[in-house]
C-alpha cells in the first residue's frame, strides 16, 4: 500500500540525521560490524521510560561508568543503585532495574526475543520491542508516544484513540524491514522527536511528508486527536 517506500526513505534519512546518543552505534560504525550492547540499550530504555534525553543522558553516563556490564550492576549493593538513581524518581523502577540485572545474570545473558524480554522486571511491550530490534536485530516494533504521533499524522487517524493506537501498532509492525530493524526503530523515534514534533512539525525536513495525510489536510499539528482527559 502507500507506505511501502517509508522504511527505505526513513533509513536513508537516518543515515544523514541520526542523533548521536551515547548508547547508539552510528550507521558508519555499524557498517564496520559493530553492534549495540544489549546492556546499554536496556539501561538507556529503562532510564528514558522515566525522563527526557537531556535529563537522562548524564545518568546513563554515570551508571555505565560505575557499572560497565550487567554483571557489575547485578553485584552492586542495593543502596548504591538507589543513590545513583536519585533524581530520576519512581524508585520501584530502580528496584526493578537491579532485579532485572540479577535475573539476566542468572539466565546467562539478555534474552533476544520480545516475548522472553517481557518476562523480565520493568520490561513492557515497548521496551521489549526496542531491545529486540536495536540490540538483537529482530523484526520487532518499538512504538512510543513519538511513533504514535508520527503515524497518527501519516494516516490522519480520527477515530477513538485507544482503537487507533492498535491500528498504529499493526501498521508499524507491518513496515519493520528485514534489514536494519533496530535503526528503523531509532529512526522513527528521531523523526518524532526532531521533525514531527508535537506543536511545530517541520514538514519541509520530513523524508515522508509527501505520504502524510495530516499534512495534505493542512494542519498536521492537530494530530493525534486524543479524548479530553
Ligand atoms: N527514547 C527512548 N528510547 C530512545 C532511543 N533509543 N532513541 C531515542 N529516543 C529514545
Amino acid at each position: 500500500k502507500d507506505l511501502d517506500t517509508l522504511p527505505d526513505r526513513l533509513l536513508a534519512w537516518y543515515d544523514r540525521h541520526a542523533r548521536d546518543l551515547p548508547w547508539r552505534v552510528s550507521p558508519a560504525s555499524r557498517a564496520d560490524g559493530n553492534r549495540p550492547d544489549p546492556y546499554r540499550i536496556w539501561l538507556s530504555e529503562i532510564i528514558l521510560q522515566q525522563t527526557t534525553i537531556p535529563h537522562g543522558t548524564p545518568y546513563f553516563q554515570a551508571f555505565t561508568d560505575r557499572w560497565p556490564t550487567v554483571e557489575a550492576l547485578a553485584q552492586s549493593r542495593d543502596e548504591d543503585v538507589m543513590t545513583a538513581w536519585a533524581g530520576l524518581g519512581y524508585y520501584a523502577r530502580a528496584r526493578n532495574l537491579l532485579k532485572c540485572a540479577r535475573d539476566v545474570v542468572a539466565l546467562g545473558a539478555f534474552p533476544e526475543t520480545e516475548a522472553e524480554l517481557q518476562k523480565l522486571p520493568g520490561i513492557g511491550p515497548y521496551t521489549a520491542g526496542a531491545i529486540a530490534a536495536i540490540a538483537f536485530g529482530q523484526r520487532a516494533a518499538a512504538v512510543d508516544g513519538n511513533v504514535d504521533r508520527v503515524f497518527a499524522r501519516l494516516l490522519a487517524l480520527k477515530g477513538d484513540w485507544a482503537a487507533e493506537k492498535k491500528v498504529i501498532a499493526a501498521s508499524v509492525r507491518a513496515l519493520v524491514p528485514e534489514e536494519r530493524p533496530g535503526e528503523f526503530a531509532e529512526a522513527l523515534m528521531d523523526l518524532g522527536a526532531t521533525v514531527c514534533t508535537p506543536t511545530r512539525p517541520n514538514c519541509p525536513a520530513c523524508p515522508v511528508a509527501d505520504m502524510c495525510r495530516a499534512r495534505a489536510e493542512g494542519v498536521p499539528e492537530r494530530y493525534p486527536i486524543k479524548p479530553a482527559k
